[in-house]
């Protein structure tokens, strides 16, 4: 086993405060709908809520992904192929991500997460199980092109990135992203991504709304990492959690609505709302066969396969690298 030691990525002041988070948080408050990026859930106790989302009864996402990739696990490798360098957007999960490395023989795993102890608590439980297995974690945001380690360079490579994580962001940043995914991957490149799909919207909303809070908790924890992190008082318990579908664009929404008027300073910035306003902390776009080629193509990728589950509620799509065009 090689346990790489991590490329610390992220830039932070004198004080140890995250220098983008504040900067997302203070701009997302100042908007008339208040509204802070859905990456800034993820620090460790976001990331652990995270993993008790994928497990509960109404969120089928992780469950119908994991059923894809056991049942098409041939077929998949198959089109991949061995010796690639597995690079995971996100530090990965304990389920799905043993199942692509059993299933391809890969030629090295690369964990890309900003959220750095979940990442390597994450990726040296992962070199356990893969002995042999070259592993080189790396802190970062990777919304940009990431450097990967020098280890890697010239293998070729396999972008993963589960759990219809694309769906968090707008058309527009998940175009950006999925280019910059081409240029840290490279040329020839494959790229096996996760899109939920659209369906009902009981189920879509159960999902996001759990009988048992912890989803509420997960979405909660926000205010109290913008708190500890970034000289904070906002009032968490005035805050309660909602989910929505919102049609139009074909996504659950998740708010923090505040159940009274209430004041707060940030890094020593005062903000007001009134009871009823909401914080949008995040969106869960749902595709369609159309609607995700159609996205990814714009990121500058070629769907070559996809896979649903049993349920035809999920998407595993294998892309590859398109050459840059300019012209129809
Ligand atoms: C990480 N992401 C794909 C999850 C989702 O389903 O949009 C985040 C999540 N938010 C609430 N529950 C799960």
């Amino acid at each position: 086993m090689t346990t790489g030691k991590g490329l610390k990525l992220v830039e932070r002041d004198a004080g140890g405060i995250d220098l983008a988070f504040r900067a997302d948080v203070l701009a997302g408050l100042a908007e008339p709908q208040k509204a802070i990026p859905a990456r800034w859930f993820y620090d460790d106790a976001g990331s652990r809520l995270f993993e008790d989302i994928t497990q509960l009864p109404e969120y089928y996402l992780t469950r119908a992904e994991a059923e894809i990739l056991r049942g098409q696990a041939e077929h998949i490798a198959r089109l991949i192929g061995p010796g690639r360098v597995v690079v995971e957007f996100g530090s990965g999960s304990s389920v799905k991500t043993p199942l692509l490395l059993s299933a391809i023989a890969p030629s090295a795993y690369v964990p890309l997460d900003i959220a750095g102890d979940f990442l390597r608590a994450a990726a040296a439980e992962l070199a356990a199980k893969f002995p042999g297995l070259p592993v080189y974690p790396v802190e970062a945001d990777f919304m940009r092109r990431v450097e990967l380690p020098a280890e890697v360079e010239g293998l070729p490579k396999l972008g993963f990135f589960s759990g219809s994580t694309i769906g968090n962001m707008i058309a527009r940043t998940a175009t950006d992203l999925l280019r910059s995914m081409r240029e840290t991957l490279g040329e020839g490149a494959l790229l096996l991504i996760g899109m939920d799909l659209v369906k009902d919207e009981r189920t879509l909303i159960a999902a996001y709304d759990d009988a048992a809070g912890v989803t509420a908790r997960f979405n909660l924890n926000l205010l109290h990492r913008i708190n500890r992190e970034l000289d904070a008082d906002i009032p968490v318990a005035a805050f309660a959690h909602q989910a929505r579908w919102n049609d139009r664009f074909a996504r659950i929404e998740m708010h923090l609505v505040a159940q009274r008027d209430v004041s707060f300073t940030v890094s020593g910035q005062r903000f007001a709302m009134t009871a009823g306003e909401t914080i949008h902390t995040e969106n869960s776009h749902k595709f369609t066969k159309r609607s995700g080629q159609m996205l990814l193509a714009a990121g500058g990728w070629d769907p070559c396969a996809r896979w649903t589950d049993s349920e035809g509620r999920f998407a595993l799509v294998l892309a590859e690298a398109k050459p840059p065009r300019s012209a129809p």
